[in-house]
């Protein structure tokens, strides 16, 4: 132990220290340190440091380092507020007589906080996330020959492996979950069986009762509730509390306070190490487009750490930039969702590079092996006996199937339920790779969803400045004989959009619609009886009876046979339905358990429906998404990406939900979809027109 001579709170380097600068008093610390001493005095034997001034927090000597026997994992502090307590701790640890070791600088370790040993001496909980570095881990295992299991602290109130766990004598463990990813806790359960864990509420965790010196049977900590007190007795153990409020301030009470020398030592034990790496490549606009900031940020929020082994910065706008990373994951599993991320931003495993993909059979129709690789909406290559091929009907959530055919192997994203029995299906994160263009260095001013969204309110001013590059593809689209598909909701007949889009319909801009009954209903609705949903669609009143008005139409149009013998038959007579069948372009409307009627033409088997909507999709170059969050969702899963989805919605949610697939190509707009279609009508008008401005109605 250190006694706390200089003890202050001095600056803020943990959520406990802020508010409390010089808030802790000196003498309340020394009589609470004195009680301290004196208990764990009666259980043990208690050397001291000599406290350096300067250095406040020299008094937590859990942070000094780690011993295991003779050897010492001298501490690499985070932050710099603590570094000059490691030379006053490694020369106590030499005149001690111990062997120490230092981890490379910039690889920060905390010692004991973060470092606990089982307390049969099987193994070491390391934890990482705030102060202690994922890599540190493997150096430790080595040194002192030992399995290290990595746990991740994710609440930064418990910022030190102590604050949150403690094993205990027995294999009893005290802990507080909810300060673990979800991988740490299912990996705490795997080594600990139910009956020995000692779990801790949220009111004990703040009192610092995972933060426990264990000497035998005795526990000795700040404070504990009853019923923890209940908890721990009937484990056996005496608890001893002892109030430790000033050091609460900084950060720390009772287990922190002190550093275990004489841990228990298992002769015959091997250093293991669970934490995988590997390398990586990544080229391209690395900082103009943020890929590097982005790769690094997935790596840590996916539980991983990262060394940077090379950077070469591309010298010109033009030219690229490339790196190789090392990544570090505490598991394999952990390693693989990473890594599958990363391929998603085009990232390169270099180590993969001369790896096969993993393949697995599939042994039931409909169904893939456990462990298939997810697919994204990215351009995919997939190495196959030495080779790279190219995966078919690239979109997301499908699995990668591999089949034979005469003309060689053939690669293709399948939804599951199309996997056939003697396929084989890609598993794992191996022997894959996407195909991101370096072109794609997004334009600073792109009006892209995210800075658009920031804004908080959508100006008129940016709807006009989307309209306007829409309008200009659009008609690009047109002009080259390409493809448009619209997902459209009924709500665009209710704000009045039907007339707009049936312009564009008869224009020759869209060339496939698809949507649900209810567009369907609605649109013919106001054609034939001028309401929608019961609306008049001219004085913008609820007509009496009204709501029955659709069902009659459904009816007229069953009574027909279909849409199209509906508008041949001259009973719908305009609209957007109506311009379909007359323009020949392609329509595909999906069910849903809430239809009325449904109308002839739509598609109440819904694996039909979706098979019809891929069919539509396929080439599409742009897709317009207007109010319909379930058809766009559906589009959005079937489309890989390269394909510019346009996503109007007065939600901002739906827009955020579509626009987050990451892909350049999207373009969230939040208004409503009656002024977007009349808008980029006029403008589609004005750049069409030899005459400039034109008057729509
Ligand atoms: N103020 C110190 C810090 O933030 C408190 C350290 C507590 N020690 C511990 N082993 N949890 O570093």
């Amino acid at each position: 132990m250190c006694p706390p001579d200089h003890y202050d709170v001095d600056y803020v380097i943990n959520p406990w220290m802020e508010g409390n600068i010089h808030k802790s008093s000196f003498d309340r610390a020394r009589e609470q340190w004195q009680s301290l001493y004196h208990l764990i005095k009666e259980n043990a034997i208690v050397d001291l440091v000599t406290p350096a001034k300067g250095w406040p927090d020299m008094v937590f000597t859990a942070n000094a380092g780690l011993v295991l026997d003779k050897t010492v994992v001298l501490s690499r502090f985070y932050h710099k507020e603590r570094q000059g307590e490691e030379p006053y701790f490694k020369t106590w640890f030499e005149s001690q007589g111990f062997t120490v070791h230092e981890l490379p600088k910039d690889l920060p370790f905390e010692g004991a906080g973060d470092a606990l040993f089982d307390r049969e001496g099987r193994y070491l909980w390391a934890g990482y996330g705030f102060r202690s570095e994922l890599d540190s881990h493997p150096l430790i295992a080595e040194w002192l020959d030992i399995e290290v299991l990595s746990l991740r602290l994710m609440d930064e109130r418990f910022y030190h492996l102590d604050t949150c766990f403690c094993p205990l004598t027995g294999g009893y463990l005290m802990y507080y979950p909810p300060a673990f990813d979800s991988y740490s806790n299912r990996l705490i359960e795997l080594r600990v069986p139910p009956e020995k864990r000692i779990i801790v509420e949220e009111p004990d965790a703040i009192n610092f009762a995972c933060n426990t010196v264990n000497i035998n049977q005795t526990v000795i900590m700040n404070k504990a509730s009853d019923n923890l007190k209940a908890r721990l007795q009937e484990a056996g153990f005496t608890v001893l509390e002892t109030p430790l409020t000033e050091f609460l301030k900084a950060g720390g009470a009772a287990k922190c306070l002190t550093l275990r020398v004489t841990e228990p030592i298992i002769i015959d034990r091997h250093a293991v190490i669970n934490i995988e790496s590997r390398t990586v490549l990544m080229e391209g606009h690395l900082l103009d487009a943020g890929l590097i900031n982005r790769a690094l940020d997935l790596v840590i929020e996916g539980g991983g750490s990262f060394q940077v082994l090379n950077f070469n910065l591309g010298e010109q706008r033009q030219s690229t930039s490339k790196a190789e990373i090392k990544i570090s994951a505490p598991s394999h599993e952990v390693m693989e969702e990473i890594i599958s991320q990363l391929i998603d931003i085009g990232v390169v495993s270099l180590d993969e590079d001369q790896r096969d993909a993993r393949l697995q059979p599939v042994e039931q129709d409909g169904v893939g092996p456990d462990d298939f690789y997810v697919s994204t909406i990215y351009p995919t290559e997939v190495r196959v006996d030495g080779q790279w091929l190219t995966v078919q009907n690239q979109r997301m959530d499908g699995a990668i199937a591999i089949s034979e055919t005469p003309n060689g192997l053939v690669a293709q994203c399948k939804i599951l339920r199309d996997l056939k029995l003697g396929e084989r299906v890609v598993v794992d994160v191996v022997g894959l790779r996407t195909i991101r263009k370096t072109e794609s260095r997004e334009p600073r001013n792109a009006p892209q969803e995210f800075s658009f969204m920031s804004a908080g309110v959508s100006s008129e001013r940016r709807v006009e400045l989307i309209v306007e590059q829409v309008a200009w593809e659009l008609r690009q689209i047109r002009d080259r004989g390409g493809k448009v598909v619209v997902t459209a909701g009924p709500v665009v007949i209710h704000t009045g959009g039907a007339q707009h889009l049936s312009h564009l319909i008869r224009e020759g801009y869209v060339q496939a619609l698809l949507g649900g009954n209810a567009i369907a209903v609605h649109d013919m609705e106001q054609s034939i009886m001028g309401t929608s949903l019961g609306v008049d669609m001219k004085q913008g009143v609820a007509v009496k009876g009204g709501h029955r008005h659709h069902l009659k139409v459904i009816n007229s149009v069953r009574r027909c046979g279909s849409i199209a013998a509906a508008v041949e038959q001259g009973v719908v007579k305009s609209g957007i339905m109506y311009e379909c069948v007359k323009n020949n372009i392609p329509f595909s409307l999906a069910g849903s358990i809430r239809d009325d009627g449904p109308l002839p033409d739509t598609q109440m088997d819904l694996i039909k429906a979706q098979e019809h909507y891929a069919e539509l999709l396929r080439g599409a170059d742009m897709i317009l998404m207007l109010s319909s969050m379930l058809h766009s969702i559906g589009v959005g899963n079937m489309t890989p990406s390269g394909v510019k989805m346009v996503c109007v919605d007065i939600n901002p949610a739906v827009v955020t939900k579509l626009s987050d697939r990451g892909s350049v190509e999207s373009i969230g707009v939040v208004t409503d979809v009656g002024l977007f279609l009349s808008l980029l009508v006029n403008q589609l008008d004005k750049l069409t027109s030899k005459y400039g401005v034109v008057q729509v109605g």
